[in-house]
């Protein structure tokens, strides 16, 4: 234990309380509907688990339930872009800059630097990232990303949802848009479909909140499984990630959230939401309906609540 202490005794006492009461927040929230699949999950589910480096662990609520990645899934094809290219080669063509827009928005793509996307956890950032996974064919490439996700998870079986896979890949429209642009600006190479097959399988991964917490456990541990004692990560690597998470991990709510929790988290369009206590705890949490800025609006109440009340801020 480093910095801030997990004291999960303390938090399974309060958490089923403090779960009902963040629930009632998913009621001014949206499930997100432009991935047809996606809208057909539960409005009002909520579920969390905390793991911390001890191997204890506390769950309330929905905890069980199954959903995709989505955009959480960037944060862990970043490090194994960093880990196959190297961090002069990924920032050759991607940036460390929050947009303060939607992560689906072309705007900052034109007007600034053409085609370099600002940071690698916007849909253009991680669909350029996604063609930098090294394999023989796009399919070696989603295969090597799908074995990494795993080992970072304990070893838990994950796999595509092919159902989410099928209803991005056919409604991806602006994604395409994305894709098209940036090989214009030569920062993507090769073919439009086989790196978006690769970037929306990443996003279709599905896992619980359990397999979240797992993997963020590994960040918490700087690379290092703190239950298994095994180096997964170079711990450059995940001081670039985490950085990433407090400056967009969030989008254009980051900042808020870096005030309120002061935790690295990620967040996908699932209503997922992964975060760690550095040093201590992984946390994972779903709730599908969404705020305006695209976050699970109960799962935001609730890590804020539970950051704010065990005092886990980093600031
Ligand atoms: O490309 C997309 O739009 C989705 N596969 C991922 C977006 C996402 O999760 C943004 N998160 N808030």
């Amino acid at each position: 234990m480093t910095n801030k202490e997990a004291r999960l005794e303390e938090v399974r006492q309060f958490l089923p309380q403090w779960l009902e009461e963040s629930r009632k927040e998913a009621a001014s929230g949206e499930v997100a509907s432009y991935i047809p699949e996606l809208s057909k999950a539960s409005h009002t589910a909520l579920g969390i688990h905390l793991l911390d480096i001890q191997g204890d662990s506390a769950s309330a609520g929905d905890c069980g339930m199954s959903f995709t990645l989505q955009s959480i899934s960037k944060v862990f094809t970043l490090i194994l872009a960093l880990i196959d290219n190297g961090e002069d080669a990924v920032f050759e063509r991607v940036g460390m800059e929050p947009t303060g827009d939607n992560f689906n928005s072309m705007l900052k793509l034109e007007l600034v630097r053409p085609g370099i996307p600002f940071n690698p956890l916007i849909n253009a950032g991680a669909i350029t990232i996604s063609s930098m996974i090294k394999g023989a064919t796009p399919e070696e490439k989603s295969a090597r990303i799908l074995d990494f996700f795993r080992r970072l998870s304990g070893g838990s079986p994950l796999k595509v949802n092919e159902a989410v896979y099928r209803s991005e890949f056919e409604t991806g429209n602006l994604n395409r848009s994305i894709a098209y642009f940036l090989v214009e600006n030569g920062v993507l190479n090769g073919s439009v479909e086989e790196v978006l097959s690769i970037y929306f399988r990443h996003c279709s991964i599905e896992a619980t909140c359990r397999d979240l917490a797992r993997m963020a456990l590994i960040l918490a541990g700087d690379g290092t499984d703190p239950l298994s004692g095994e180096n997964l990560i170079p711990r450059r690597y995940v001081q670039i990630a985490k950085t990433f998470m407090i400056t967009c991990g969030m989008y254009n709510a980051s900042g808020e959230f870096a005030i309120k929790a002061g935790l690295p988290a990620k967040s996908g369009v699932s209503g997922g939401i992964l975060t760690f206590v550095p040093g201590a705890l992984g946390i994972g949490v779903v709730g599908p309906a969404l705020n305006a800025k695209g976050n699970s609006s109960a799962g935001v109440h609730l890590i804020e609540r539970l950051s704010q009340r065990m005092d886990w801020s980093l600031f």
